[in-house]
């Protein structure tokens, strides 16, 4: 596995689309190594991280920067507010700038093509930190959050509520390369990217998962091993009272997850909103399993860093 990863040295990191399963199951198995303190110390001495924020956050930011100096790196906190971007600097000078100083640029934007363009002038691996469109760094830890739960074996999954998020486009990704059935329970105005869903259906006809989306949520949570979803408002959506009306009847509560396994767990990548897409009682219920998952972002984090950088 180790030999998969070096592979992987001066790659972008802009979507589990560009990875195969192998070197996803490579990413997982290093992750673990980082989570049962089987790693050296100081694999990122001497390397430096720049990390662009055009939008909040707290796990991601926090993850990616202990995960660097945890390995002996330096990690940049760089919103965009405090960089030239803001006065008008081109990302194509940006880029070119940073890659003259850092091993690695990792970004959250609001745009996914603001990521493509930072790679396209960049000397360095870019690393997504979340955009509109994908959220990998999240995924591959909830897939290692599965597999650590569940073993090796092919789960049900099901992501319910808004299914063009981020997270689900990231979550289908993953879970195709992994090979696990997965289901999206979604009012059809908000059902994944067409793109995204014929390249899911692609790595599925390799690894033999198989991807359903419906509307109907209790149809799509009977017999799920894991049940998982995310804000209804995504950071940049602005039709929020259509968002309000469609999305009620796809709240995570008590009620929904009787039509599950009864050894279901819960996901949730956080920030959760609790009384919209899951409830109180849920979130901090047996099921869940939202604060490993949120820890288990430290682990990948460090595997991705180290799989691009060294
Ligand atoms: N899950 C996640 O990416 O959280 P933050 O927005 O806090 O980084
Ligand atoms: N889909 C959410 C994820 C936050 C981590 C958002 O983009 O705001």
């Amino acid at each position: 596995m180790a030999s998969v990863l070096r592979r992987l040295k001066g790659r972008d990191f802009l979507t589990l689309l560009d990875f195969t399963p192998l070197e996803l199951k490579a990413f997982i198995v290093r992750s673990g190594e980082h989570k049962w303190g089987l790693t050296r110390g100081d694999s990122l001495k001497g390397k430096y991280v720049a990390g662009i924020f055009e939008k909040p956050s707290t796990r991601t930011r926090v993850s990616m920067s202990v995960a660097t100096f945890d390995l002996g790196g330096v990690f940049l906190e760089l919103p965009t507010t405090s960089l030239q971007v803001s006065r008008g600097e081109t990302l194509r000078d940006t880029a070119q700038v940073l890659s003259r100083f850092v091993n690695a640029i990792a970004a959250r934007v609001k745009s996914h093509s603001t990521l493509e363009e930072l790679a396209r002038w960049a000397d360095v691996p870019v690393i997504n930190m979340l955009s509109d469109k994908f959220h990998p760094l999240q995924a591959l830890t909830d897939v290692f959050t599965m597999i650590e739960f569940f073993g090796d074996r092919k789960l049900k999954v099901v992501f319910l509520g808004d299914g063009a998020a981020n997270t689900n486009h990231s979550l289908m990704i993953a879970s195709a390369l992994v090979g696990y059935d997965y289901v999206v329970g979604a009012p059809q105005e908000y059902w994944p990217d067409k793109d995204i869903v014929s390249k899911v259906e692609e790595i599925m006809e390799e690894t033999g998962g198989t991807l359903r989306v419906m509307e109907d949520p209790i149809e799509a949570v009977k017999g799920a091993d894991v049940i998982y979803t995310d804000t209804w408002f995504s950071m940049g959506v602005e039709d929020i009272e259509r968002r309000k009306e469609v999305f009620p009847p796809y709240q995570v509560n008590s009620q929904l997850l009787s039509h599950a396994a009864p050894h279901v767990k819960v996901m949730h990548c956080q920030p959760w909103f609790l009384g919209q897409e899951i409830t109180e009682e849920v979130a901090y219920g047996s099921h869940s399993i939202a604060f490993e998952q949120a820890e288990n972002r430290l682990h990948t984090a460090k595997a991705v860093l180290e799989a691009l950088l060294i």
